[in-house]
């Protein structure tokens, strides 16, 4: 059996690992560099329970699930390549600042004692013997041991090596213009490298983890086409002295999140746009962040930016992942992952391999197939 992967973020290459590592025959075509896009851009939360929303229950087990399955995948992937991968499980707070704030995080918390989900009410006291540099004016918070990070940039540069180690054939530079499909099966790719000479790699089966780019890949049957669209988020660093950092949580503020890594970055994300492919990073978009995290934060003040960059969740019509088979013979979906790519990538990669070894699509999966948009889709 040959697999060919379209798109080399942590999504594609997680399956391509998981598939060279039982020795099938794989490849990634990336069009650009491995893992620069969403998988690059994003916070590395692993928050199955705090992101939780109110449409999203849905996505619950498959989320709770594949952060279940964190600690040994960044184990497993850690050994295989001697990389660190920034895995950090001191858990996450989310916080009230004013009484309007406290209030809201009420009315959330409801909902997620509702899901039974392990998320208990900390007072201001509470909230800042845990993090003594939050604004001590705050009126309260949540606390979620189970949700914590990875540094998904590390992840991106770990699993590439792993699948390098592997034996899985990685085209970086190579686009993917057109799936052939013939007879109602994929019979291969149509890709186009940087010396701009296109050729025909054949395949079994092909998966599509193209991210946000998903849709634009030609060749398919129009049923087969992805209702997948760029969701913009702005995002920035700031350095801390790794020393003495001024967080050890992840942090959701209103308006921000913070996420300290272990070598002293401060994460600030991040905004959420409907605005294509514009890579801009604006003004207003800054701004709203830099002053959401200095009112949950003061002691950023003082601190240097150090980059700033956005990036494109891939958002499916219903804000859910595209996973499993499709009516086109050979042609498997991974996309669609939104805000939690990251978090899903142990599952996605996990469900994904079982269903292209076994032919039908996992358990797990199964409410997430392309099936559900059918009476929508528009041509
Ligand atoms: P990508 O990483 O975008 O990879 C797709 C790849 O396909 C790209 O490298 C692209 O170049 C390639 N490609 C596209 N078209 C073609 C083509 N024609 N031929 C060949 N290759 C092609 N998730 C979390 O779990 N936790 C978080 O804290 C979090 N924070 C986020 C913050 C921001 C600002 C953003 C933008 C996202 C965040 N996410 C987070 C979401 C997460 O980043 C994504 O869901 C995840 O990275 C999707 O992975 P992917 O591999 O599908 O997409
Ligand atoms: N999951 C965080 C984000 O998408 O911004």
């Amino acid at each position: 059996m040959r697999v060919a992967i379209i798109g080399g973020g942590v999504i594609g290459l997680s399956i391509a690992w998981r598939l060279a590592q039982l020795g099938v025959t794989v490849s990634v075509f990336e069009t650009g560099i491995c893992g620069r896009e969403a998988s690059w851009a994003a916070a590395g939360m692993l928050a199955a329970h705090i992101e939780t929303e109110p449409t999203e229950e849905g996505l619950l087990p498959l989320a709770r699930e594949s952060q279940r399955l964190w600690p040994d995948f960044a184990a497993e992937l850690e050994r295989a390549t001697g990389l660190n991968v920034g895995y950090r499980a001191e858990g996450t707070m989310m916080v009230a600042l004013t009484r309007d704030d406290a209030e809201k995080l009420r009315f959330t918390h409801d909902l997620h004692r509702r899901m039974d989900l392990p998320i208990s009410w900390l007072s201001a006291a509470e909230v800042l013997s845990r993090e003594p540099y939050l604004n001590p004016r705050l009126s309260g918070g949540v606390f979620s041991p189970l949700d914590g990070q990875v540094d998904n940039r590390l992840v991106v540069a770990a699993l590439v090596k792993a699948c390098r180690s592997a034996g899985c054939a990685i085209n970086e530079n190579t686009r993917v213009d057109r799936v052939d499909v013939t007879d109602g099966r994929v019979a291969g790719l149509h890709v186009q490298g940087d010396d701009s000479v296109s050729a025909f790699y054949p395949a079994d089966i092909v998966v599509m983890a193209a991210g946000a780019w998903s849709r634009a890949i030609q060749g398919l049957p129009t049923r087969s086409r992805l209702p997948v669209r760029p969701v913009k988020g702005q995002m920035l660093a700031l350095r801390m002295d790794p020393l003495a950092p001024l967080l050890r949580h992840v942090i959701w503020a209103p308006n921000c999140y913070l996420v300290p890594r272990l070598d002293g970055r401060l994460i600030i994300g991040a905004t959420t746009e409907e605005r294509g492919f514009d890579r801009s990073q604006t003004a207003g978009g800054t701004l709203a962040l830099l002053d959401g995290a200095w009112r949950a934060l003061p002691g950023i003040e003082e601190l240097p930016i150090e980059e700033m960059w956005c990036g494109f969740r891939p958002g499916s019509r219903d804000d859910l992942p595209i996973l499993g088979t499709t009516d086109t013979e050979g042609l498997i979906l991974a996309t669609g992952h939104h805000r939690n790519g990251i978090l899903l990538t142990p599952i996605t990669a996990k469900a994904i391999v079982e269903t292209i070894i076994s032919g039908t699509p996992s358990e797990l999966i199964r409410p997430f197939s392309l099936a559900r948009f059918e009476a929508t889709v528009p041509a």
